[in-house]
């Protein structure tokens, strides 16, 4: 790496330490740990994740920055500072949690901000940078890996506060994309690790249209993929919040389904099925969908329930399957 990755590298050190310091120790910290504690994080996850508070300063982290020699130049490429209206340089952090973005080695490249006073936005990431390029990185992947490997699944999550929730809950293998939607890098790199993802994405709108969209990837990645079984109106964390480490694992990880299953229930929302015409555009959609499935067995079983669920001809649904097949090979 180039001297200043380097400098940005360890100003990210640094830093980790530091707010993870200022969070553990201090006054200022104090209403930072209160927060996470107020959320169910343990001193053990708040200390596994490196979790930091940075204090509502303008100047603190600047000083200790050139304390340590960093240039301000620097800092702002890497993202540790801006400067605010006056021209002042200023952390671009203040007065939020910190929760660190490791690289696969286990390197600080990023912070993520959460606000606790409400303020917007509720999550302030680094930018990119020359050492911090989002469409690559997987938060926890470093941590994850072992874990994916011996399971041969990773739960693919929206965020970081899920991936610690789920990793408190037992579930050691989460890792989830930061803040963007997934890419084809970051498909193919888990990929390597595994053959199957089980998405457990927010059950809001954004979460579920989010999963469509990553089922798409991941299968062009060639994984298997599974859908957890999130009710509506909340995500990872917060259910564990509310119904415990068990009955997410029993009811909403062991309870997935197949990304069929999930595509069938998906696309419904875009047709009123009351109406004929609806309905028999959607079971196309739906042969469109069962048309890109490798195994004839999983086809032919797909075939069967529309067959069966809308009461129409398995020989017709067959036949337009197969043309379907014909025209994507
Ligand atoms: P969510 O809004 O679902 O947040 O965004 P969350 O993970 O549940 O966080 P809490 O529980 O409110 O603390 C999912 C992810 O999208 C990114 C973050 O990575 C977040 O974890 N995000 C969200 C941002 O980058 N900026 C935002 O303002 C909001
Ligand atoms: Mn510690
Ligand atoms: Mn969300
Ligand atoms: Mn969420
Ligand atoms: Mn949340």
């Amino acid at each position: 790496p180039s001297t200043e990755e380097q400098a940005i590298l360890e100003a990210y050190q640094w830093l980790t330490k530091l707010y993870h310091h200022l969070l553990r120790h201090t006054k200022d910290g104090k209403k930072g740990l209160e927060y996470l504690y107020q959320r169910g994080y343990s001193d053990e996850s708040i200390d596994t994740f490196q979790l930091g508070y940075s204090p509502q300063s303008k100047d603190f982290i600047l000083q200790f920055l050139e304390n340590k020699g960093f240039h301000r130049q620097t800092m702002v490429k890497a993202g540790l500072l801006t400067t605010n209206d006056q021209q002042n340089y200023v952390d671009r952090f203040q007065g939020r949690i910190i929760f660190p973005i490791r690289n696969a080695i286990g390197k600080t490249v990023g912070f993520g901000g959460r606000s606790i006073n409400g303020q917007d936005p509720k999550y302030l990431n680094s930018p990119e940078s020359p050492v911090f390029q989002k469409s690559k990185l997987l938060y926890n992947f470093d941590l994850a890996r072992s874990e994916i490997r011996k399971k041969s699944e990773a739960i693919l999550l929206e965020g970081y506060a899920d991936v610690i929730a789920v990793h408190q809950a037992g579930a050691k293998n989460g890792i989830a994309s930061l803040g963007t939607s997934l890419t084809d890098a970051h498909a193919s790199i888990l990929r390597r690790y595994v053959d199957t993802v089980l998405i457990c994405f927010d059950g809001d709108d954004a979460g579920q249209n989010a999963t469509y969209k990553a089922i798409k990837l991941l299968k062009n990645a060639g994984c298997t993929v599974k859908v957890a079984n999130l009710p509506k109106g909340y995500d990872p964390d917060s259910y564990i919040q509310e119904f415990g480490a068990t009955s997410f694992k029993e009811n909403v990880l062991q309870a997935s389904s197949s990304e069929m299953t999930f595509l069938i229930n998906h696309l419904k929302k875009n047709f009123n099925l009351q109406h004929e015409g609806d309905r028999i555009r959607y079971v196309e959609s739906i042969i469109g969908e069962i048309a890109l499935l490798k195994s004839p067995i999983e086809r032919d079983h797909y075939i069967r329930d529309l067959s069966d669920q809308f009461d129409l001809s398995y020989d017709a649904l067959n036949q337009d399957l197969m043309s379907r097949i014909r025209n994507n090979s």
